[in-house]
């Protein structure tokens, strides 16, 4: 089938991809034109792990461009999956939905279904039609249907070829025909909803998981406080099948593009509809709470911060990406850089990617954020030259790359063997007797 898909951030490029592997003939619309440069001439704007090789593969039935109207003489399905940051409120902006939508709206000349794949506040689909009908030639027929996506960023191919389930949100047996051909070949259960319940249960899904990683860091601390071990408790309660073992991990707390923001517009649209999620603003807090306790064992273990030499490894807000969107490393930087200390930062990915970023003029506040906090910070090119002297090692980001160092390389370069880690990556009993002051969560 003809499909466009407008937006190529994580979602839209990969589903992208996956359509044009699954056998269809695909058009991406992209508006940045930097960006857009880089998809035409064959490349992946952002790493993700197996993308840039399967992009390579289907390249004959992959296009880009940055005009809406192509994308709507292309295809039947217009699958619209532009962002939707958060605004200072904590809803989300959903500029660049309305714009996309008025300009499908104008290209109309007869039936498409444009399929909301952006994350988005239930009854955006009723909006979306709102526009479009205002916008769009008289009488021409269309439909909106939402087809959330659950993939997760580092493992999105995984993710996309594989899905738990796959939901649409339909207003009618036509639309419900259009995307069962769509997705024809896979072997996921497909659950046809309303259109409002497929926008609730991406919303549902995203903070349910949130809640979880903010109830096992809460019992972390309950951990630390009692003397009993986090590990040992995420698993004696994650082999319960009706709690289930993934999403128990203990940390710094949750970051990316997706939780922060979904939590918040999730609490956002709930209280707009009159209920006041309260479970869900004490997720946020206590997801706020874990930077601040990490901070304050860094402090009691350094004592004094002020002109310390702090390494850090990890800037991504995880492992197989160099997506630093709320990423729990740069708020730990800006508390650390207001106590004067000197941070030197390493990062498999990111590190790259930091660099590409202080080169360019900041369009975004992401980006103005990024150039900010990453101001007289080192960033270094390996994960020993970054603890060159340094009197404490922070680790914020569990890359592959930093379960077994060369301890000894460690210790000589160290100025002081003091390890925070925020991912409990290393077993507290062999650092100890490695030699290590070793700090982790819940243990
Ligand atoms: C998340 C969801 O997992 C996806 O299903 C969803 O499609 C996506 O958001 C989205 O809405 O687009 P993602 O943000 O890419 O995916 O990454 P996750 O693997 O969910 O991790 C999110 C954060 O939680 C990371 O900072 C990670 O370190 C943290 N986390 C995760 C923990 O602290 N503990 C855990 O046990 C698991």
């Amino acid at each position: 089938m003809k499909v466009s898909i407008v937006g190529t951030g994580y979602v839209g490029l990969v589903t992208g991809v996956l359509f044009a592997d699954k056998g269809h003939d695909v058009l991406c619309i992209e508006n940045n034109i930097r960006k857009l440069q880089k998809l035409q001439s064959g490349h992946v704007p952002f790493y993700e792990p197996g993308l840039q090789e399967l992009m390579t593969k289907n390249k004959a039935r992959l296009r880009f461009s940055d005009s809406i109207k192509e994308g709507v003489e292309h295809a039947q399905a217009i699958f619209v999956a532009v962002g939707t940051p958060a605004l200072a409120t904590g809803e989300p902006d959903m500029t660049y939905i309305e714009r996309v939508a008025m300009e499908i709206a104008q290209h109309l000349d007869g039936y498409r279904l444009i399929v909301e794949k952006s994350t988005v506040p239930v009854h955006t689909s009723e909006k979306i039609y709102e526009t479009i009908k205002r916008f769009a030639p008289p009488g021409v027929e269309f439909e909106v249907a939402s087809n959330p996506e659950f993939l997760r960023e580092g493992q999105a191919l995984e993710d996309a070829f594989n899905p738990d389930r796959i939901v649409f949100g339909v207003p009618s047996a036509k639309a419900q025909g259009i995307l069962t051909e769509i997705y024809k070949d896979f072997s996921a259960p497909l659950i046809a909803t309303n259109v409002n319940s497929a926008e609730i249960i991406k919303h549902a899904a995203n903070s349910f998981l949130a809640m979880k990683i903010s109830y096992i860091n809460a019992v972390a601390n309950i951990c630390e406080l009692s003397g009993a071990n986090i590990e040992e408790v995420a698993k004696g309660i994650g082999l319960d099948r009706r709690i289930g073992e993934h999403f128990l991990r203990a940390g710094v707390g949750y970051g990316g593009s997706c939780f922060p923001k979904d939590v918040d517009a999730f609490v956002n649209i709930s209280r707009e509809l009159g209920y006041e999620f309260n479970l869900l603003e004490e997720v946020q807090k206590i997801n706020k709470d874990q930077k601040k306790r990490f901070l304050k064992k860094i402090k009691e273990t350094l004592w004094v911060v002020k002109n310390k030499v702090i390494a850090i490894w990890g800037l991504s807000f995880k492992p197989n990406t160099d997506d630093m969107r709320e990423a729990p490393a740069l708020d730990i930087i800006n508390e650390l850089k207001c106590e004067t200390a000197k941070i030197k930062i390493f990062d498999p990915q990111a590190i790259r990617k930091a660099n590409e970023i202080l080169q360019i003029p900041a369009i975004d506040n992401h980006t103005q954020y990024l150039q900010k906090t990453l101001q007289d910070v080192e960033l270094c090119t390996s994960a020993y030259e970054a603890i060159n002297e340094a009197d404490c090692l922070l680790i914020l980001t569990e890359w592959q790359d930093f379960v077994s160092p060369d301890w000894e390389i460690v210790k000589q370069k160290m100025k002081q063997k003091i390890i925070v880690d925020g991912r409990n990556m290393y077993d507290p009993e062999k650092m100890e007797q490695l030699g290590f002051i070793y700090k982790s969560v819940g243990r």
